[in-house]
């Protein structure tokens, strides 16, 4: 058997290597290569030469962090907080906006093409990732916080539990950062801090599970004519653009129709829900499934104006199991499911359920990929594409796919 390691020399943790720094991957590091290791180099940025420190030493791939810059990229700006390279939040801070975006792009492609087999669907397509309005220099957009408080109180290392003691979060919102937080009781962790749209802010004290220690504040989100009551720790777009962009995105690419059925799954408080009700109207409906009963409590609230919302409290694989599959086939599903993506035993029971067009809302690219790849083996093709900088300073990136059924459209 062919060893793929045989080449490889000791490589130690603390150990230095001058390398070339490779492509961008997945997770906001570029890939390097030395002593026959591959290494995931966090600080870097793609053709720099770069002094690399060795932090971790894995089976198959090792991790570094940049100890010197020796030839930097055009691309390479001053980092504007102190904490950035301690701290776990950022990881393109040393880059500048326009190039985040770029690298973005290019990470969104890749897992599209790799892991989805979309490369032939993605020709010709717009793949730019668009910055949202409000925050030209990519700080203080953070409307939720979660700070720990954990020894000390700041935000968690790089991979780690270990809190940094951060006194100031350049990317949250001035009123949930460090110095408005207040001192929870004996036994708070965390604090989840939240802003609504009104500038309210509220901040709910959690137990070592993740339990408030205190009643939660409510706050007013807006988004197009609509105004919610959101729980402080229930689900909301954490960039105060991106609940609106996501609206439009969902109804610009699957063009919901007057009097058509559509579908929300993981619909949260029901923000999407919202933008497919004022499109398909009173003579048509919507499923909006959410397994969280806060989620569905604060959409019941927010849509009571349009009862042909018709709101179910269940987790999605239960819902189309059981109450979807007795139902006539909708027009039209959205989906917008948490970091792991639906998942391959979800999309194949929607490719099962099989609407003309699938509109996949994603903060993961490659469990997107995942999922448009398994949804191509079914019969389906990307056939449009918007991506947000949702999450500037880090590698994050929002992304709606449109995926049509072959034949359709
Ligand atoms: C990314 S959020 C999207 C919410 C909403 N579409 C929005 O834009 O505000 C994902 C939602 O899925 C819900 N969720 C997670 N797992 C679920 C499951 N198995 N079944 C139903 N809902 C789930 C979460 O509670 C959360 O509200």
């Amino acid at each position: 058997m062919p060893r793929p390691d045989r080449d490889r020399l000791p490589l130690a943790v603390g150990d230095e290597r001058i390398v070339t720094a490779g492509p961008i991957a997945h997770g906001g590091h570029v890939v390097a290569h030395t002593d026959g290791w591959t290494v995931f180099v966090r600080g870097a940025l793609p053709e720099e030469s770069v002094r690399i420190r060795i932090s971790e030493v894995g089976a198959k791939v090792a991790r570094a962090d940049v100890a010197q810059v020796i030839v930097a990229s055009p691309d390479r700006v001053a980092v504007p907080c102190a904490w950035a390279g301690t701290c776990g939040g950022c990881d393109f801070q040393h880059v500048a906006l326009p190039a985040q975006r770029q690298l973005k792009q290019q990470v969104l492609i890749d897992a599209l093409t790799r892991f989805g087999g979309a490369e032939q669907d993605l020709d010709g397509m717009d793949t730019t990732v668009h910055e949202l309005p409000g925050h030209p220099d990519g700080l203080r957009w953070r409307t939720r916080m979660r700070w720990a408080v954990d020894g000390a109180t700041g935000l968690r290392a790089h991979r780690s539990h270990a809190v940094v003691a951060v006194d100031s979060c350049l990317l949250a919102v001035p009123r949930l950062d460090r110095a408005a937080l207040p001192v929870g009781p004996v036994g708070t962790r965390e604090v989840a801090a939240a802003q609504g749209s009104d500038g309210t802010a509220a901040f709910v004290p959690l137990d070592g599970k993740g339990r408030p220690l205190a009643p939660e504040g409510r706050l007013v989100e807006r988004a197009g004519a609509r105004r919610w009551r959101i729980s402080a720790t229930g689900f909301w777009q954490v960039h105060p653009g991106l609940a609106e962009a996501l609206q439009q995105a969902i109804v610009d690419l699957g063009r919901p129709q007057p009097g058509q059925s559509w579908w929300d799954l993981y619909s949260g408080a029901g923000l999407l829900s919202a933008a497919l009700a004022d499109a398909v109207g009173s003579g048509g409906n919507v499923e909006a499934v959410e397994a969280s009963a806060t989620g569905v409590r604060d959409a019941r609230r927010a849509l009571h104006d349009a009862p042909w919302v018709r709101l179910h409290a269940a987790d999605v694989a239960a819902w189309l199991a059981a109450t979807g599959a007795a139902l006539p086939r909708p027009s039209g599903i959205v989906l917008d499911p948490p970091r792991a993506g639906a998942g391959l035993a979800i999309v194949d029971a929607l490719a099962k359920v099989g609407p003309d067009r699938l509109v996949y809302v994603a903060c993961d690219p490659v469990a997107l990929g995942r999922d448009v790849g398994r949804l191509r083996s079914s019969g389906y093709r990307l056939r449009g594409l918007r991506a947000f900088d949702a999450f500037p300073m880090t590698h994050h990136v929002e992304a709606v796919a449109l995926l049509e059924r072959a034949g359709s459209g």
